[in-house]
């Protein structure tokens, strides 16, 4: 899959599969396109070569009107958070459920909601709003948010960007749980203390192209990162 801005090409060229179970680090500089490739996965954008797939769904040739289907299927997390401040967080969770399924009912929601908040360790502030919540808290929230409606594919761009080392490492626990119930999992990160101690696969795009992709147990060292 290719996407140009212009003239630009911000992802080049880029042919990658994600598997169910395994949790993948998107890696590279600053503008490398880690963003924009999610955002393709997403279909927030489409591409303007080749083709993106989701679950089977072919998400560079659908029609305006099948996109909640295919957003069903993909979680999406960001670097800030994005839950909404009027609502608590059992609220923010089963905001999403229902817009992912408009057919499930409000006590359902509520329960499900519940059971997400659970899984990220927060079974006890589902009526907490984001203010009365630290940023590690509120990011579990949003992970709840993101898999409630168990998406076979979950993204984040640079989820623990805003949080502390340690906050960071919990967060990136919770993906790896996440990734071994079955999930796709695709982190775009540049936390260089985190990949390389994880050693789970890293893609690495530079310039909108896919530079290397390591399996899992032989990301070795990237002190280059470091840098950018
Ligand atoms: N909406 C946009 N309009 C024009 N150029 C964009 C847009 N989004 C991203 N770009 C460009 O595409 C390239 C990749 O950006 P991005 O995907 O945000 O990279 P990363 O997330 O790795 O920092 C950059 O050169 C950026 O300036
Ligand atoms: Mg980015």
């Amino acid at each position: 899959m290719s996407r140009a801005y212009g003239s630009r090409l911000a992802v080049d060229g880029v042919d990658l599969n994600l598997h169910s179970g395994e949790l993948t680090f998107l890696v590279g500089p600053s503008g490398a396109g880690k963003t924009t490739l999610l955002r393709l996965i997403n279909r927030e954008i489409r591409p303007t070569g080749g083709e993106v797939k989701v679950d089977g769904i072919p998400a560079h040739a659908i029609k305006a009107s099948h996109v909640a289907e295919l957003r069903r299927r993909v979680g999406v997390v960001f670097q800030d958070y994005k839950l909404l401040p009027r609502l608590t967080a059992m609220e923010n969770v089963a905001f999403g459920l229902q817009v992912a399924d408009l057919r499930i009912s409000d006590d359902e929601a509520r329960e499900r909601s519940l059971d997400a908040l659970e899984a990220v360790g927060l079974g006890d502030r589902g009526n907490a709003f984001p203010n009365q919540l630290s940023g590690g808290q509120q990011q579990r929230v949003a992970i709840a948010r993101a898999v409630v409606a168990q998406p076979p594919v979950l993204i984040a761009d640079e989820p623990t960007g805003n949080l502390d080392q340690d906050t960071a490492w919990e967060i990136m626990d919770l993906f790896e749980d996440i990734a071994a119930w079955g999930t796709a999992v695709l982190v775009a990160t540049h936390n260089v203390d985190i990949v390389t101690r994880l050693q789970r696969r890293v893609v690495t795009l530079v310039h909108g192209r896919l530079v290397r992709d390591q399996p899992a147990g032989q990301t070795g060292r990237m002190a280059w990162l470091a840098s950018s």
